[in-house]
């Protein structure tokens, strides 16, 4: 599997400093409060297990599972909700955490879908943004790194479903793209 990255964009080491600042600040700005955290499956898994590592908060976990891509690279900009939350979400502080921001269409739906809910709040946390790539009106509130316009994969993220394991965020070599 690691022969078929071409570079690593963000290190283990980097992707922990980061995370864990990024962990310091929900907890200072939710101080007082138990917001509850909503992972969008299945590319959240590996950051939000760090980032809740570094909350200090009591707060509640639910997951969501969409799908906006099929095994490509690009997007269709259809969302499609394949699992829902399992807890009523009125009146909570909920904080959407998502592995990257790219079009952003499956953020600006979620991010609706769960405000006519009636929730306190809604913000989101996400590891990566390609601001580039934007085509619908959508910022997060706390995000990672930004990163180049290049499909990257690891920690979390997947190329056909591939490369979720990997520790770290590398860029894959073209080959895969065309031999796979
Ligand atoms: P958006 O709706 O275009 O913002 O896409 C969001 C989803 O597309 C993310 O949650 C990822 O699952 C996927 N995605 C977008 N860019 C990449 C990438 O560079 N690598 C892996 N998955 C990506
Ligand atoms: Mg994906």
């Amino acid at each position: 599997m690691v022969s078929k990255i071409k570079t690593v964009l963000l290190s283990e080491e980097q992707l922990k400093a980061r995370i864990t600042e990024l962990g310091a600040e929900i907890s200072r700005d939710y101080a007082g409060e138990e917001p509850i955290f909503v992972g969008v499956l299945k590319g959240c898994f590996m950051f939000m297990a760090d980032l809740l590592r570094s909350v200090d908060l009591f707060c509640t976990m639910d997951f969501m599972a969409v799908s906006s891509y099929g095994d490509g690279t690009s997007s269709t900009g259809a969302v499609k909700i394949n699992k829902d939350l399992s807890r009523d979400i009125e009146g909570k502080h909920v904080i959407i955490v998502e592995d990257i921001l790219d079009s952003g269409m499956t953020l600006s739906y979620l991010k609706h879908y769960l405000s006519v809910r009636n929730p306190a709040s809604v913000r989101i946390v996400t590891l990566l943004d390609k601001p580039s790539r934007r085509n619908a009106d959508i910022v997060a509130d706390y995000k990672g790194f930004e990163v180049p316009d290049a499909f990257v994969v690891g920690y979390g993220l997947d190329y056909a479903e591939r490369y979720r394991n990997l520790p770290y965020i590398g860029i894959l070599k073209e080959e895969v793209y065309i031999n796979e």
